[in-house]
């Protein structure tokens, strides 16, 4: 079966859409795909089968079509199984079109090119997102750590060493594209504003990149919560987001935020004893789990640009 990463963003998210820098790795939890010729496009998700059809109002049925369009190797039955989080902020859409489209191209003996595999992704994405940056199908894709800008696409960043990080499901799943358009609105009701909180997130990106590759993990977790505080101003953090952050704190992480669109779903923290942040989540209600960002040498990886 092909498969594809989840991702989280360590930081920069929202302010990517408009430019800047962000960081973001894969993780090990993921989507995976088996692909097979049919006459008809269809998606099997357990129980659930959803035909291809560019004029339904159900997401996943246009967005099979648009990828199934790109990829141009006709019909095919895709079978998914899916073990992350939907809707979370942990990228599970962009990993499922990722993983659809090796799928397909391994079902036909066809190499699982980047370039390929990502432009039917971001098909796949637009029908979801309208306007993705294209940071999450690119860290399905490419897992390991990440430096990414619209512009230029991927940099792979090598860290020091492992870092250690959790995830907590903060509240119920948002809409990413509710949230690009709420940020939206807000830039064009107070266009100062939300042009420093950019300015400041990008400064902090490029410092969390420096901490990343020297593994001062304390002062890339400082940078985490300073992400957050802006964030927060953007009106994409929730009550809910803020109160794992603060349990994941309190527990002895270096640092805190949402990851993704916020609006709900899921935070980062990244600690040196995991488990007893999770531990300290968990007995305060949050689903939790522990994920290893792993150190990837960036001398085996070519940057490569992604269309945006
Ligand atoms: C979503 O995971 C990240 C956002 O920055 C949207 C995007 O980059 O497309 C909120």
């Amino acid at each position: 079966m092909a498969f594809a990463n989840g991702k989280l963003i360590l930081l920069g998210e929202h302010a990517v859409v408009y430019g800047s820098p962000a960081i973001a790795c894969g993780i090990q939890r993921g989507v995976f795909a088996r692909a097979d010729p049919a006459q008809v496009g269809e998606l099997v998700i357990g129980e659930r089968r959803i035909s291809a059809d560019p004029t339904s109002g159900n997401d996943l049925s246009r967005a099979l079509q648009a990828l199934l369009g790109e990829l141009a190797l006709g019909p095919h039955c895709i079978t998914l199984r899916i073990e992350l989080p939907t809707g979370a902020g942990l990228g599970a859409s962009a990993a499922m079109g990722v993983a659809c489209a090796r799928a397909v191209l391994e079902a036909h003996g066809l190499p699982c090119e980047s370039r390929r595999v990502l432009a039917a992704a971001g098909a796949w994405e637009r029908v979801f997102h309208g306007n993705p940056s294209g940071i999450d199908a690119a860290a399905a894709e490419r897992g390991g750590c990440l430096w990414f800008t619209k512009a230029e696409g991927i940099q792979p960043l090598a860290l020091a060493c492992d870092l250690p990080a959790v995830v907590a499901i903060a509240g119920p799943p948002a809409s990413t594209r509710e949230m690009v358009e709420q940020v939206a609105r807000l830039a064009a009701a107070k266009p100062e504003l939300v042009q420093r909180s950019m300015s400041s997130i990008t400064a902090l990106v490029r410092n969390g990149r420096t901490a990343l590759e020297h593994g001062d993990f304390a002062a890339l977790g400082q940078l985490m919560n300073l992400n957050q505080m802006l964030l927060a101003g953007l009106f994409v953090s929730t009550d809910g987001i803020e109160r794992a952050c603060g349990v994941a704190r309190d527990a002895g992480a270096w640092g805190a935020k949402l990851t993704g669109s916020g609006g709900g779903g899921a935070i980062v923290a990244i600690a040196e004893d995991p488990e007893r942040v999770v531990s300290a989540l968990r007995s305060e209600g949050f689903e939790s789990f522990v994920t290893q960002v792993q150190a990837v040498p960036s001398s085996g990886l070519d940057p490569m640009r992604v269309e945006s």
